[in-house]
C-alpha cells in the first residue's frame, strides 16, 4: 500500500543536494527551510539571474535566520553561542550562483521563478540539459500546469509540483503534485523530502489551483462579485467571514494581501483555459482596480487603503 511505498521511497531516498532557482519571496524561503533540515542535512545551490537578485535573496535568508534564532535565544531555548554556531552551519550549507550550470550535481531542483509559462518552459528545458537524468525537477507554480512543464523538460516522469505557501518558513503545507506521467517513486520521494524540511505534504493531481487555490481563489472572486452586485459592503463581507466562518481574514482583505494583479492574472488564465468551469470568473471590480493601478497592500490601495499592515476603509 501507500505507506509501504512511502517507506521504500525514504529508504531509497537519494536526495542530498537540492537546487533552488529564483530567490524571491518564495524561493529564498525554500532555500532556508532546506538548509535548516537536520535529518538528513542537505546542501543547497541557490540560483537567481543577476548579482542584485542573489544579494537580495541572501539578505532575506540572513535576516530571517537571525530573527528566528534570536527568538530562540530570548526564549532561553538556545544560548547565544549555540545560535551563532547554528547560523553558521545553516549558512555554510548554501552556495549561490547566477547560472543553472551550478545545478549539475543536484538530486532535486525546485523552481520558484516568475509565474510566466514561456519563461518556465525555457527554464525546464535548460534544467533538463544541465542536471543528471535522474534529477527530480519541481515547480512551485501556483496556477500553471505541471504537465506542460513536464513535457517542456523532455524528462516528464521526473517532473512534479512542490507548491509551498507564503511565508515558507511558517506555513506548514506543501502540495505535492503529480500528473499522469509522473514516476510514482519520484512522487513518494518528494513527499518524504517535504517532511524532512518540516512540512506536511498532501498529494494533489495536476488540476488548476491544486487543492488550496482551487478552493481559495474562486472564494475571493465570489466575495468580489458580491461587492460588484452591491450585496454587501467591503467591511461587512470581510467581517462576516471572519466572525461567522472563523477565517483569520475576510476575502477582500486576503485579496489585497495576495495582490489584485496576481488574483486577476490567475483568474484570467483559468477563464481562458477552462471557459466551461463556472467557478472561474473575473469580477468587474477586480479588472477596474488593477487597471487603475490599485493592486492591494503593495501599492497602498485595493479594496482598502494600506499603510504597511494598517488597513483603513476607502471613503
Ligand atoms: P518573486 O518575483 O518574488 O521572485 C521571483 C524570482 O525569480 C526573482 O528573484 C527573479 O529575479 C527570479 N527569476 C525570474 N526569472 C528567472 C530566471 N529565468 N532564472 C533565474 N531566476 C529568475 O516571485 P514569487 O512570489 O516568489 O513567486 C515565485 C513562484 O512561486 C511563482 O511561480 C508563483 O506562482 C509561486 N508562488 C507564489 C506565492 C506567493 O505568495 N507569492 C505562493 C506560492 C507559490
Amino acid at each position: 500500500g501507500a505507506s509501504r511505498r512511502w517507506q521504500l521511497a525514504r529508504e531509497l531516498s537519494t536526495i542530498k543536494q537540492v537546487g533552488v532557482v529564483g530567490l524571491g519571496l518564495m524561493g529564498h524561503g525554500v532555500v532556508q527551510v532546506t538548509a535548516m533540515a537536520s535529518s538528513p542535512e542537505y546542501t543547497v545551490v541557490a540560483v537567481d539571474g543577476s548579482k542584485d537578485s542573489i544579494d537580495a535573496g541572501k539578505k532575506r535568508i540572513d535576516q530571517s535566520l537571525s530573527k528566528m534564532l534570536d527568538r530562540k535565544v530570548k526564549k532561553g531555548v538556545l544560548t547565544e553561542g549555540d545560535a551563532a554556531a547554528q547560523k553558521e552551519g545553516i549558512s555554510s550549507r548554501i552556495s549561490y550562483a547566477s547560472d543553472v550550470s551550478a545545478l549539475a550535481d543536484c538530486d532535486l531542483v525546485v523552481e520558484a521563478i516568475t509565474e510566466n509559462p514561456e519563461i518556465k518552459f525555457s527554464l525546464f528545458k535548460d534544467l533538463a540539459r544541465v542536471t543528471r537524468p535522474d534529477c527530480i525537477l519541481a515547480s512551485n507554480t501556483s496556477s500553471l500546469s505541471i504537465k506542460e512543464m513536464a513535457v517542456a523538460s523532455g524528462r516528464p516522469s521526473h517532473v512534479v509540483g512542490l507548491h509551498f505557501f507564503n511565508p515558507v518558513q511558517l506555513m506548514k503545507l506543501v502540495e505535492v503534485v503529480r500528473c499522469d506521467v509522473t514516476d510514482p517513486v519520484v512522487f513518494e520521494e518528494c513527499k518524504s523530502w517535504a517532511q524532512t524540511v518540516g512540512k506536511h505534504p498532501v498529494s494533489c493531481v495536476d488540476t488548476p489551483g491544486f487543492i488550496v487555490n482551487r478552493l481559495l481563489v474562486p472564494g475571493l472572486a465570489q466575495g468580489m462579485l458580491m461587492y460588484d452586485r452591491g450585496d454587501g459592503s467591503v467591511e461587512d463581507i470581510d467581517k462576516s467571514m471572519e466572525l461567522g466562518a472563523g477565517h483569520p481574514m475576510g476575502p477582500l482583505t486576503l485579496a489585497d494581501y495576495v495582490g489584485l494583479d496576481i488574483c486577476l492574472s490567475i483568474l484570467d488564465g483559468w477563464v481562458q483555459k477552462y471557459p466551461d468551469e463556472p467557478s472561474f470568473v473575473v469580477p468587474e471590480c477586480l479588472r477596474e482596480k488593477v487597471a487603475a493601478g490599485k493592486l492591494g497592500r503593495k501599492s497602498g490601495e485595493g479594496f482598502y487603503l494600506w499603510d504597511g499592515d494598517k488597513r483603513t476603509t476607502v471613503a
